[in-house]
């Protein structure tokens, strides 16, 4: 039988890969299946949260009891968070959001004119450094994909946006990260040493952000 240890919280979970239109029939992703954030969902719902599941496209099936609320943008995913972040206890930024979307979006198809084409972009909002900026009762944690120096990047995101636990993962390994069922994380906290959580199931590693989150 599973504590409900998270009964009476509100809890706010990002998924998946945002997608930025190019044009009509083409986008900008990222490889994000939304594994990550959707074990968490089922995990804050098992101990009993109120969970509110931010997402962007995804192949899976949306967790019973979950409010879920689709977007597919970066921009969309900002406003979505925006309207519920105030009166959160837990915020969990899962979701692979496109750093860049068009600067213009072509109305019509683009065609096929000349051997190289340049595609100008713009920079979207960074949604976790606007929450860690004016945080208050929330616990705010943050992943980091990471190819290199894993540790060291994910402490300079852990502290710029004001997190209190950030999930580092290496991308670059095909049996962990992005579209796997399975992920290695090393938390980092303010003022703690990191803590490196062995390969396991994304099940397992949503569990351990919980008892983490709740043992603070
Ligand atoms: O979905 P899966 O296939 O299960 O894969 C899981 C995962 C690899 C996507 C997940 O574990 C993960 O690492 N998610 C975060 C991916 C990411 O965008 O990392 P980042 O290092 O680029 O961003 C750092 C943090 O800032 C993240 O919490 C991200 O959600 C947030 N961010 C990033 C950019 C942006 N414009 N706004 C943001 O809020």
């Amino acid at each position: 039988s599973q504590k409900q240890d998270l009964k009476n919280k509100q809890v706010l979970i990002t998924a998946g890969g945002t997608i930025e239109p190019l044009d009509p029939v083409r986008y900008l992703t990222n490889r994000s299946s939304g594994k990550m954030g959707y074990a968490l969902a089922e995990n804050a719902l098992l101990r009993g949260a109120t969970v509110i599941l931010i997402s962007a496209p995804t192949q899976l099936k949306p967790p019973f009891g979950a409010k879920v609320i689709a977007v597919q943008t970066a921009l969309e995913m900002a406003k979505a968070v925006e309207t519920y972040y105030s009166k959160m206890d837990i915020v969990i930024m899962a979701a692979a959001v496109s750093d860049y979307r068009a600067a213009k979006p072509a109305a019509q198809k683009i065609k096929k004119r000349d051997t190289t084409l340049a595609l100008q972009l713009v920079e979207n909002p960074d949604i976790l450094l606007g929450l860690g900026a004016k945080k208050k009762q929330q616990l705010l944690v943050g992943f980091a994909a990471e190819t290199q120096q894993l540790v060291q990047n994910a402490a300079k995101k852990m502290v710029k946006k004001r997190v209190d636990l950030l999930v580092a993962n290496d991308v670059s390994r095909s049996d962990i990260g992005f579209g796997s069922n399975q992920n290695e994380v090393t938390f980092l906290r303010p003022h703690q040493k990191p803590l490196l959580v062995k390969k396991t199931t994304k099940e397992e590693i949503a569990a351990q952000i919980f008892d983490v989150l709740l043992s603070q």
